[in-house]
């Protein structure tokens, strides 16, 4: 079916999960797994995926787009972690029914005035706009180990920005390959209460199930994913690469690998 608008995927009191999109077989295999699943996905495409693609956004988005054209499941088109803002523009014209502008490495001020530009902007072309709080210090902007969002500082920010949605810090860091993160709960919880916004969990690869679980039933929920694909498509390919010289012979079932991820997280999330 055609894509659908995010901010219909994105309902409080439900986990909603995203996953990055880098080829075209992570498109496929985000799609094959939520129907196998029966549930609504979001397939997002990074700013990083963009780079890797040689700068062009279009074609990556238009294939994304045309996967899930031709599949019965709900899905939407998100570009993430979007800091250049001519890229932030070029959305509107690809499909995207929202973007997550990230400010979180500027300090608080500077990530306010830049992300409500972006609000304005995404709003006035009919965009839904995910924003993070970053911290000063936190390596890994908002989502390195120990860095937490302040719920008052989180009101302030949501309040002065009018985004759409929060990516908030409670645990979780990009790029695990194991799933050891622990979440603080309390936080997720006092979060939940102080904010008007859906709340959305980065780095949610190294987040184990019972976790995840917990995460959405505090009040998580968009649920980003993406290492996890990796981790699960490159497993496949180290096995099979050396053995064969068509890349269909190892992409088919790294594919396959990824697909199954996404259906069990699916089922984790939006069960
Ligand atoms: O925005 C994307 C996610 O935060 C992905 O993080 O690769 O650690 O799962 P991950
Ligand atoms: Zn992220």
């Amino acid at each position: 079916m055609p894509l659908v608008k995010t901010a219909d995927l994105v309902t409080p009191g439900r986990g909603i999960a995203a996953f990055n999109v880098i080829t075209v077989e992570h498109a496929e295999a985000i799609v094959a797994g939520a129907e196998e699943a029966g549930a609504p996905v979001i397939c997002q495409i990074s700013e990083n995926a963009v780079k890797f693609h040689h700068g062009r956004l279009g074609p990556i988005a238009a294939a994304t787009a045309a996967v899930a054209a031709a599949s019965s499941a709900q899905v939407a088109l998100h570009l993430d972690h979007v800091t250049d803002l001519a890229l932030l523009h070029r959305a509107a014209d690809h499909g995207f029914g929202s973007v997550m502008y990230d400010g979180s490495h500027h300090d608080y001020a500077e990530n306010v005035t830049r992300t409500a530009a972006a609000v304005a902007w995404a709003h006035s072309r009919g965009l839904w706009l995910e924003a993070e709080l970053g911290e000063v210090g936190g390596k890994d902007g908002a989502h390195a180990p120990g860095v937490r969002t302040d719920p008052g500082e989180a009101v302030s920010f949501v309040a002065a920005t009018g985004v759409d949605a929060l990516a908030v810090a409670v645990g979780s860091s990009h790029a695990m390959t194991e799933r050891t993160a622990a979440l603080d709960h309390p936080l997720i919880r006092a979060l939940r209460v102080a904010l008007p916004v859906p709340l959305v969990l980065h780095g949610s690869s190294g987040v184990p199930d019972h976790e995840l679980r917990e995460a959405v039933r505090d009040g998580m929920v968009k649920i980003n994913i993406g290492t996890a694909l990796n981790v699960a498509f490159t497993g496949v390919v180290r096995q099979a690469v050396n053995d064969h010289v068509d890349p269909r012979r190892y992409l088919a079932p790294a594919r396959d690998a990824m697909s199954g991820v996404v259906a069990h997280l699916l089922r984790v999330i939006a069960g």
